[in-house]
């Protein structure tokens, strides 16, 4: 049996992103979606992962509606401003560090204990995205430390909760879910555009994986193929 039910409620986190909006534009459109409510920085309900108090305040609020049967949080970056990701070990600094696991892992994290609280028991899923570039064992080119770090750290802090949650919930499933390569703001700096592919195609992968989860899949990493990735 899949964990997802023929109809469900949808929360995207992260809608103001390329694949965040590509979701709900997507779930929109998908008559088994019976309404998708996005989150971001600046929504109505906001969640910043630089204020994690919001994280909990954000639950909470839409805890009142009732609870959601899918939740996606696609929030993440790779550079900003101040720097992009690291090329080698001479790179490495505390601020970005810092930075990207608190953006990456830390809030991701306190999103999955604040947000399961809001799921449907009954049958739900809960998917992060993450990144191939986290998976320690498929780790052939180095660089990018603070976001592979942060990423490896997202993917334990997720396999961590699916163990508790298969003893407390057990129809709730918790995936990480690796994009591909999707043309993006986060990847634009990086070819996004020659080598990424539209969001909404990436999107609609990734939903046809969700939508085929069992049980025994909660605590897995996926790529948007389907196909099951090492830690
Ligand atoms: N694009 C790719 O090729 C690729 C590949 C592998 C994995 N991924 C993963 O896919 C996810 C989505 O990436 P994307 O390509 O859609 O990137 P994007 O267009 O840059 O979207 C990133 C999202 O994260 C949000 N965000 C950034 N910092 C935040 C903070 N401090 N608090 C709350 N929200 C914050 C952004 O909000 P604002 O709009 O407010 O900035 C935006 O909604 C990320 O987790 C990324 O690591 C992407």
């Amino acid at each position: 049996m899949t964990l997802l039910p023929p109809s469900f409620r949808a929360l995207v986190i992260g809608s103001s992103g390329t694949i965040g909006s590509a979701f709900v534009e997507l779930l929109q459109a998908d008559k088994a979606c019976i309404e998708v409510v996005g989150i971001h920085r600046h929504s109505e309900y906001p969640i910043d992962y630089r204020h994690p108090e919001t994280i909990e305040a954000a639950a909470k609020t839409l805890s009142l509606g009732g609870p959601f049967q899918l939740i996606i949080n696609t929030i993440g970056v790779l550079h900003s401003k101040e720097w992009m990701p690291e090329k080698k070990l001479a790179d490495l600094n505390s601020e970005q560090l810092m930075d990207l696991m608190k953006i990456n892992a830390i809030g991701p994290a306190l999103t999955i204990q604040h947000f399961s609280t809001i799921l449907d028991p009954q049958h739900s899923v809960m998917a992060t995205l993450s990144a191939k570039v986290g998976s320690i064992e498929d780790n052939r080119l180095g660089g990018w430390y603070s976001y592979r770090a942060s990423k490896a750290a997202l993917n334990m802090l997720i396999k961590t909760a699916a163990i508790e949650l298969a003893r407390t919930k057990p129809n709730t499933g918790l995936i990480a879910l690796h994009p591909g390569t999707v043309n993006s703001r986060l990847s634009q700096p990086f070819r996004g555009e020659q080598i990424g592919r539209p969001a909404l195609d990436a999107a609609a992968d990734m939903l046809k994986v969700i939508q085929n989860l069992g049980k025994e899949d909660s605590g897995c990493f996926f790529s948007y193929s389907g196909e099951k990735l090492p830690w």
